[in-house]
Formats: structure tokens, sequence, C-alpha cells
């Protein structure tokens, strides 16, 4: 792989990253988006990925705001403690973080779990393409009451769907916390704010890239 590719920060440089990949990701959005139009012709992004996943999907947005930009994966990875851990992407995507990973990680394992099925065959068939053993996407609802969590040593958050979900899964990460340590990567105003306020349990470790993530832990001293 090029080690410029992941630098990618505006919208345009990521779709020329996605386009190097060979992710087409703009022709997805585009089918899932005509599938909405169609089952719900009055409806928007709010409303869309209700009626299609029952869940925020998020069908309807912009694909460059919708994912994060290739540079801030990039230095995400350059948070994590323990470089041969499992990195788990809650709300995955199309699981760039763990695309980025294989330059930056090689020798951690990423599982990205996503609701979106179409997202989650076009995610695995470039880590096929790329020969990436160690990352996966699962297509599953993080909200379902029966799913359980992955263990993971990192886990990865970008605002991924309703506050009630973010909600949910955090609850089911504070009780992993119970019997396992891991750091927490926050992207996006509404899980952060929602960890300061009502997360105590986690502490905030200072990190360089404030400005655009904030990374917790399960406890102070990290070995
Ligand atoms: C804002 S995107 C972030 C994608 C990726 N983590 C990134 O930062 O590039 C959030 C993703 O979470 C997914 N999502 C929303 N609700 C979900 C749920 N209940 N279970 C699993 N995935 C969900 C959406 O379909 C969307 O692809």
């Amino acid at each position: 792989m090029q080690p410029s590719s992941f630098q990618s920060l505006t919208p345009d440089d990521c779709q020329r990253t996605d386009e190097w990949l060979g992710l087409e990701i703009n022709r997805i959005e585009l089918d899932l988006l005509k599938v909405a139009q169609t089952t719900l012709p009055t409806g928007d992004v709010s409303s869309w990925g209700k009626s299609m996943h029952d869940a925020q999907s998020w069908v309807g947005l912009h694909p460059q705001t919708l994912l994060t930009p290739y540079q801030e994966l990039s230095w995400m990875c350059e948070c994590v403690k323990d470089q041969s851990g499992h990195v788990v992407d809650l709300g995955a995507g199309y699981g760039r973080l763990g695309m980025v990973m294989q330059q930056k990680l090689p020798k951690a394992f990423y599982t990205g779990v996503e609701i979106v099925r179409e997202r989650v065959d076009e995610g695995n068939r470039i880590f096929g393409l790329l020969g990436s053993e160690k990352a996966r996407l699962i297509a599953a609802d993080l909200a379902t009451t029966s799913y359980e969590l992955p263990m993971g040593d990192c886990y990865f958050i970008y605002d991924y769907g309703t506050l009630d979900h973010i909600r949910w899964t955090m609850g089911q990460l504070q009780n992993l916390s119970d019997i396992h340590r891991f750091q927490i990567v926050a992207r996006g105003a509404g899980i952060r704010s929602l960890i300061d306020m009502a997360h105590p349990w986690l502490h905030k470790i200072e990190n360089p890239y404030e400005e655009y993530f904030s990374l917790y832990q399960t406890h102070l001293t990290y070995s």
C-alpha cells in the first residue's frame, strides 16, 4: 500500500482513496437512496434508515459525511495501546478503519459491526482483495437485546445511530468493563457528551487529536 494514501482528510481526497482501494461507496449509497425514495417518497435522512433497517442507518447522507476521513482513522490507530489487540468498530460502515489498520496496525485484529448488509458485503469484498485475514465485517443490529458485543481491547464509536441505541451500547460496554479492560475512541458530539455526562467509570485520556476524537479507558493504569 502507498504510505500516503491514508492521509486523506478532505472529502475529495477520501473519495480518491476509496477509488484507489476499489470501494464502490458512491454507487452503493446511491442504490440505497433510490430504494429509500421509492419506499418512502416523502422521507429524508431522519426517516429512511428507520423504514429500511429499523435503525438510524444514515441512508441519504453524503458518503463522505457518513464516514470518518482516512487521516483521522490513521491518527486513531496511533492512539491504540494494544498494537496486537482486537479493535471493534461499532457501526462500522464499510470498515475503512480495518483497511487503515492493515497498514498502521498490521498485528491487530479488526471486527466491524454494521446493520446495512450492502456496506458489510462491500467492505468484506475489499478485505478479500487486500488479503486482510485479520479483518472482517459482521452484519448485525447493535441495538438488539440478544446481541452480545464482541470482546475488544479498543472500541471505536462514531455517533453510529439513535441516542437510545448508543445509550444501550454504552450500557453493554459498562457491563463488559467489569471483566475486561479496554479503550474507547469516540468521534462525534453525541457520543462524546454522553460519555462525559453519564459514564464516570471511563477515564478520559489526553490525546493530541482531541479536536477530532476523544480517548477513554476503563482503568487508570493500563499495562
Ligand atoms: C456514522 S456511520 C460511521 C461509520 C464508520 N464507523 C466510520 O466512522 O467511518 C454509522 C454507521 O452505523 C450503522 N448503524 C446504525 N445503527 C446501527 C445498529 N443499530 N447496529 C449496527 N450498525 C448500525 C449505520 O448503518 C452506519 O453505517
